[in-house]
């Protein structure tokens, strides 16, 4: 655990799990890492979510992770010495369940498994064996880009629940669901997702855009870490699904200092998950950010995380238009040239 001290309770509780920290490490190359757990866990993380399991690995078809992963680390330069070698990211299924096993022998905060497809088949049943390597909680992260028109919304709905209800009869931890921002109503979905079983929504994936070489006319698939700006998207969501979700609600995507991390506990985040930051900067960045909560909350007279928390969710504010339609026409007739 940590020997980081802080003036205010820190704690908070995701997946029925009590955690000593909001800011939860999620996936990327560090996490997959184990030469980095132990900074990471000093940092102050409350929890590890390890790499995804690929449903690719599972059917043994070829998945570029590895030539995705190369483009665009270049123009991070600085990020580039945190980036552990790509083969050891791409780990099979064997291996994949050992690291799990070696992360719960070598951390005491929990580690969270991921897993990483997009239909409903025989690869459910890794869900048993992630849990079976002891992970305390796993995290269905159902990454899909619908390129067929013949599918409808109401077909990808349906199959999402179908594979979380077939996750959820395998195993017995906490399950999450890491999604996309883009369905036509999430409130409704998320509700459905919530009856189907899952302990919580981690919000939002962030789906990696293609780019156009203009020299090549290659088409090529861009990593680019995220921006602080990018964190307002799982604000704004979060904010409004907070007044009627029970379960965990944890942000992803663009937190990148104890600012962005404390609005989105304001807005009803459970924790929130850092990637790109650690990545930009180091782990210490969690102990960074964890140390400017601190001295915000004490700054107020905070006593703590479970007391802030949703506070400036659509539900607690006065006028919860902010969150909604009018928030739009003030904004955009707010610009002074
Ligand atoms: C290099 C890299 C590898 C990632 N690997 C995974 C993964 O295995 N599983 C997953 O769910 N998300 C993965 N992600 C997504 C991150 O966990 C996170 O959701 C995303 O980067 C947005 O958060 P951020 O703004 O803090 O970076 C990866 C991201 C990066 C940059």
């Amino acid at each position: 655990m940590s020997d980081v001290t802080h003036t205010v309770d820190v704690s908070t509780t995701y997946l029925g799990l009590r955690l000593c920290s909001p800011i939860v490490a999620s996936p990327s190359p560090l996490t997959g890492d184990p030469g980095f757990w132990e900074e990471i866990e000093q940092a102050g993380a409350g929890a590890i979510v390890l790499p995804s399991l690929f449903e690719e690995q599972i059917e043994r078809e070829s998945f570029g992770i590895d030539a995705t992963l190369n483009f665009g680390t270049d123009s991070f330069a600085e990020s580039l010495s945190y980036l552990p070698e790509l083969d050891d990211y791409d780990v099979g299924v064997a291996r994949h369940l050992g690291l799990v096993e070696l992360a719960r022998e070598q951390l005491a905060i929990p580690v969270i498994a991921s897993l990483n497809g997009t239909s409903p088949g025989g690869w459910v049943k890794y869900a048993r064996n992630l849990e079976d390597a002891g992970a305390q909680a796993i995290e269905l992260n159902v990454y899909d880009v619908i390129v067929d028109p013949r599918v409808s919304a109401a077909d990808v709905e349906k199959r999402y629940l179908e594979l979380v209800e077939e996750v959820r009869a395998e195993v017995k931890v906490p399950l999450a669901v890491k999604l996309g921002p883009w369905f036509t109503s999430l409130g409704h979905f998320a509700l459905a997702l919530q009856e189907a079983g899952v302990d919580g929504l981690v919000l939002f994936n962030r789906l990696y855009q293609p780019d156009i070489d203009l020299e090549t006319l290659d088409v090529t698939p861009r990593l680019q870490l995220s921006t602080s700006a990018e964190s307002r998207l799982p604000l704004h969501w979060i904010g409004i699904l907070r007044g009627f979700m029970s379960c965990s609600l944890a942000a992803t995507t663009g937190v990148h200092d104890g600012a962005d991390a404390m609005k989105l506990l304001l807005a009803g985040a459970d924790v929130v998950m850092t990637t790109s930051a650690v990545l930009l900067h180091g782990p210490q960045r969690i102990a960074s950010m964890l140390a400017e909560m601190s001295e915000w909350m004490t700054a107020r007279d905070y006593s703590g995380v479970d007391q802030l928390r949703g506070s400036v969710s659509r539900r607690s504010v006065p006028d919860p238009e902010v969150y909604q339609r009018a928030n739009y026409y003030q904004v955009i007739h707010s610009w002074r040239g």
